[in-house]
Formats: structure tokens, C-alpha cells, sequence
């Protein structure tokens, strides 16, 4: 079974659909965190993004991968646990221009099929119930207001000990959200079929709730 969870940067999707599969005991399948991996080899070893053929090698020998339950689930890169420093500004930065290029999009949705296949998952990105997984069981799309995901995004920055102003947070958002929506190849939108749930003003209980209760009514 397959519950499948699109939506912009700080919809609240990923601490949303963690606390989901540990609910469900299903694996829980953080398509961003692979994009941003991509990314950062990319940038360690100073590849362009628009450098097509240089990516289509780092895809070929890159190993991404997870490890643990969640919520507490880590991306492991080539042996590496990656799972802060996919995190860092750099990579946030960066992460739209390289997830766009066709050669990165293609190898990493045959992977993450093959992760998926023959368990329960859930999956949260931007194409996964338009591209990824059209006929999973679940589908759903998450939104907030930009306001709301900026002020959520300084909350994460405060509690990492690093001070963003508001601004600056709308700004970069803003940014990324048209990036996303925007690119030719399997841009952000709601899929056919979605639930969309506007998470502006929900706790997280609600929003894990009313996930765990369509899975239920979809069973
Ligand atoms: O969810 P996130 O912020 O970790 O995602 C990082 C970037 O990866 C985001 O800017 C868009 C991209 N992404 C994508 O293109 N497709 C996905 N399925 C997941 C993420």
C-alpha cells in the first residue's frame, strides 16, 4: 500500500508523514532528502547542473539510500550518513536547479519504485502522486500559506541555534516554490484524485490524523 504525499517546501509534510509510517509501521520514503544528496555530491565535487553528462555519471555511481524506523530515519550516501548535511543553506539553495535535470529525475523514480515495492510506504515529494505513484492508494496534497512555512522554517533555523528573519525565509520560499511549480519536468501540482489539506493552523496531531484516517477508509 501506498500513501503518497505532494506539497511545497514547509507544508509540513515531512514531520507529518514520518509520524505517519511510525504510526502504520511503514516505511517512510523522503523523496527531497535524495534530491538534496544528489545535489550535495554534485556540489562536493563541482558539477554544474547544467552539466548533463557529468550528473548522468554521478547518478550511475552514486548509492543512495535509508537506514532505521521512523521517525528516525537517515539517508545513508556511498556509506555516508548525509542526513545533516543535505540540510545545510548550500544545498537548500541549490537543490531546485539540480533535481529539474531529466537524468537525475529519471534514475532517482526507478529507485525510489524499487524501494517501494512491496511494502507499505509512505512517500512524500513534489511528483509523487502525479509521477512517481499515480495509482497509490492514498493521495494527497498538503499546502500552507507562505507566511505560515516561512514562520515554521525559522522555528526549525531557531532551533538549530541560527537566526533567519521572516523576510528572508518568504523570499527564499517564494523562490523555491516557483522553481518547483514552474520546471518542465514533473513540476509541483495536485494530482488527480488528491486530498488537498491546508495545513495553515492545523497542530501536527491533526494533520497525522487525518492521514491515518483516509488510509484507514482506503484500506
Ligand atoms: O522536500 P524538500 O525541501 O526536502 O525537497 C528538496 C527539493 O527537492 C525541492 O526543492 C524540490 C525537490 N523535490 C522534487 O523535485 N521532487 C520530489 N519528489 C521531492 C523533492
Amino acid at each position: 500500500m501506498i500513501i503518497a504525499i505532494d506539497g511545497p517546501a514547509g507544508s509540513g509534510k515531512s514531520s507529518t508523514a514520518k509520524a505517519v509510517a511510525a504510526r502504520l509501521g511503514a516505511v517512510y520514503l523522503d523523496t527531497g532528502a535524495m534530491y538534496r544528496a544528489v545535489t550535495l555530491k554534485a556540489l562536493r565535487k563541482g558539477i554544474a547542473y547544467t552539466d548533463d553528462d557529468a550528473l548522468a555519471a554521478v547518478m550511475r555511481e552514486t548509492e543512495i539510500g535509508f537506514d532505521g524506523a521512523p521517525p528516525d530515519t537517515r539517508i545513508i550516501m556511498d556509506g555516508e550518513d548525509v542526513s545533516a548535511a543535505v540540510r545545510s543553506d548550500e544545498v537548500t539553495k541549490n537543490v531546485s536547479d539540480y533535481c529539474a535535470r531529466d537524468a537525475v529525475r529519471k534514475a532517482l523514480v526507478d529507485q525510489q519504485r524499487k524501494i517501494a515495492a512491496g511494502h507499505t510506504v509512505v512517500c512524500e515529494g513534489r511528483d509523487i502522486c502525479t509521477v512517481v505513484f499515480p495509482n497509490a492508494e492514498v493521495k494527497v496534497y498538503m499546502t500552507a500559506s507562505v507566511e505560515e512555512r516561512a514562520k515554521r522554517r525559522q522555528k526549525d533555523f531557531a532551533a538549530m541555534g541560527i537566526d533567519k528573519s521572516l523576510e528572508e525565509l518568504i523570499n527564499d520560499i517564494g523562490a523555491r516554490d516557483h522553481k518547483d511549480s514552474t520546471r518542465a519536468n514533473s513540476p509541483l501540482t495536485k494530482a488527480e484524485g488528491a486530498v488537498e489539506m491546508n495545513t495553515t493552523g492545523m497542530t501536527l496531531n491533526d494533520q497525522i490524523d487525518f492521514i491515518v484516517d483516509l488510509t484507514t477508509k482506503n484500506r
